[in-house]
């Protein structure tokens, strides 16, 4: 009565109501959420899921050393290597877009790049990002598409002639350019005023100039005595920085960036008008002249109707071979290089099997001759203990350390892990280099002799394919795989004939957080001239002259030279 008396009593009354009842609707929501959110945690695996914020507090907080994280939440799952997480605990994207199934498990591997490949394809965040530098080239496209340039592009990658074609490239950029550029280094050291060069930045500038070399016959020379500034390699090094940009925000983002061109999407059309040209002039060039790079090989082809490929395809197929073979090789030199540098033992083996190779191909009469050209193809297919030292580089440190997947159908992996449709599998590579469970107690421990037969004669990666996939696995399968042991090899034979490396006092060697697994400071080091002679002749007496050892004895020799048995074994 007294309300009904009283006007704004009754509004005090009617708020107090409303008020409670939002409170109660608040109260209810949140009981809501915390059941919601709790029911949800107990489904995940990984680390410390937060209200709202998911795995995002432990992402950033290990920002500076996401693999390491990553290995470390692996390895706490034990032997299931599995776990799942959220980006953000939000309702109806926690589940789907924002979960993320995180596994090393060569089982679960195995189902998801060949069992079930159908369902785990690059899927649509990864490919609209790519779509502007990559279009539906073979990097950047799944189903038919992608299917069509795999068969034509394995046919020649499978050729020893494009084989051939890489190592003349690498051949003569070392020759002409990287000795040039490594002796001035190693005489300023001699006249005590040598201050280092960055190995990563000249290795990058080699693999770009040799995957153009191989790509579309043209080697544009970013490696040279005087560092140019190369505008292409410059565009497409931006192109390929704005295009991981993209990846990093939610698709709208950079799509109302792009609309409204600012930011790294207007320097983003530049740099992509820049490579267009480069490149449209390249593929007039190789129409003009072909010859036995990739692009002369693509342009002989026939598409599904019998037609060739048009321009803007070919445009594709040389900017995703560019992307594809670009940084990985220089990346795995440069961990290499620095894993050499602190194990001398490993340094001597690789010196012990190169020359009992040069031995036996050049004869032991004048060994400083050696030194005057880079490895021949032949030559370099022998040496086994290089190479298995380099698979146990991109076993710790793999050029590609995470990779994902995007889940088109619900399925449930091999270890009993449910993922949804719309979810992602992030497969970590640079984890399954150090787990216990897949490599031993010594997982850690730089060791290339766990990739050789037990004689130590022949390069034996797992028989099981999926512990090892620092080349991807399945059909998708990285299709350079061979040339970039070629390369490698060619190159890593070529510095440690004629130097011997030093890490630069104080330069701090440490990952960058990227796609690609970079030395975030670079590789800064002394180069010192190397007099392969006198350390032949300290390995072992002089090898008399005898019938020439097969590949596998060379290796075995390696293998045993710090025993100084390679002069028995030569
Ligand atoms: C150490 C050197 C290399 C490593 C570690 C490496 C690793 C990889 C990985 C992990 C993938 C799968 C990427 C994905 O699908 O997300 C891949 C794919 C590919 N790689 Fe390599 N790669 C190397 C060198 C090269 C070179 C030198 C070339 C070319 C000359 C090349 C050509 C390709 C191509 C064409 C694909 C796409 C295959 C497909 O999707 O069907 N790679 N590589």
């Amino acid at each position: 009565m007294a309300m009904a008396g009283a006007p704004w009593l009754a509004a005090f009354g009617e708020a107090l109501c409303s008020r409670g009842l939002l409170v109660l609707l608040a109260v209810a929501a949140l009981s809501a959420y915390l059941m919601w959110y709790w029911a949800l945690t107990r489904t995940l695996s990984g680390p410390r899921v937060w209200p709202l914020l998911g795995s995002l507090p432990g992402l950033v907080g290990n920002r500076r050393r996401v693999h390491d994280w990553i290995a470390e939440n692996l390895r706490a799952t034990g032997p299931a290597a599995t776990y799942q997480t959220c980006l953000l605990a939000v309702p109806f994207y926690a589940r789907r877009g924002g979960l993320f199934t995180v596994t090393c498990n060569p089982r679960n591997l195995e189902h998801v790049l060949r069992a079930r490949f159908e369902n785990y394809p690059k899927g649509p965040v990864w490919q609209s990002a790519f779509h502007d530098l990559l279009g539906q080239g073979i990097f950047n496209s799944d189903g038919e598409t992608w299917l069509l340039q795999r068969k034509t592009a394995a046919l020649e990658f499978t050729t020893r002639t494009l084989r051939q074609a890489m190592a003349r490239w690498a051949h003569s950029s070392i020759k002409a350019r990287l000795w040039v550029i490594l002796s001035r280094a190693a005489a300023q050291e001699e006249e005590g005023r040598g201050r280092g060069v960055d190995l990563l930045d000249l290795l990058l500038r080699l693999t770009f100039d040799n995957i153009c070399g191989l790509t579309f016959g043209k080697d544009p020379e970013t490696l040279s005595p005087e560092m140019p500034d190369n505008p292409f390699a410059a565009a497409f090094d931006a192109a390929t920085e704005a295009t991981l940009q993209r990846l990093l925000y939610p698709g709208f983002l950079w799509r109302l960036k792009k609309a409204l061109g600012f930011g790294t999407e207007r320097s983003m059309k530049k740099s992509l008008e820049i490579v267009d040209a480069y490149m449209a002039e390249a593929i007039a060039a190789r129409k003009a002249t072909p010859s036995d790079d990739l692009l002369s090989r693509f342009m002989k082809k026939r598409d599904g109707k019998g037609e060739a490929f048009p321009a803007p395809v070919l445009q594709w197929v040389a900017r995703n071979f560019v992307l594809a073979g670009r940084d990985t090789s220089s990346v795995a030199l440069s961990w290499f290089f620095w894993e050499v540098m602190r194990r001398p033992d490993v340094e001597e083996k690789i010196i012990a099997e190169m020359a009992a190779v040069l031995a036996d191909t050049r004869g032991r009469e004048d060994m400083a001759r050696w030194a005057d050209e880079p490895l021949g193809f032949e030559e370099l297919e022998r040496l086994v203990y290089l190479k298995a030292a380099l698979a146990e580089t991109l076993r710790l440190y793999p050029s590609v350390p995470e990779d994902t997947k995007y889940v088109v159908a619900d399925d449930v992996l091999p270890d009993g892990t449910r993922v949804p449709a719309g979810s992602t599998v992030t497969y970590s590579i640079y984890s399954m280099g150090r787990m216990e469970s897949i490599w031993g107690d010594d997982c850690m421990e730089f060791r290339p002799e766990r990739w050789l037969s037990p004689e130590g004669d022949r390069y034996e990666p797992p028989k099981d394919g999926y512990r090892f996939i620092a080349f991807n696995a399945g059909p998708r399968t990285c299709l350079g795989k061979d040339l970039a042991y070629l390369q490698m090899k060619a190159i890593a034979s070529s510095v440690l004939l004629r130097h011997k490396l030093e890490l630069f006092p104080g330069h701090r060697v440490e990952q960058k957080m990227s796609l690609t697994l970079f030395m975030k400071h670079g590789l800064r080091v002394h180069v010192r001239n190397r007099n392969l002679p006198a350390e032949v002749k300290k390995m072992a007496a002089v090898p008399a002259a005898r019938a020439p050892p097969s590949a596998a004895a060379a290796a075995a020799a390696a293998a045993a030279a710090t025993t100084g048995a390679a002069a028995a074994a030569l």
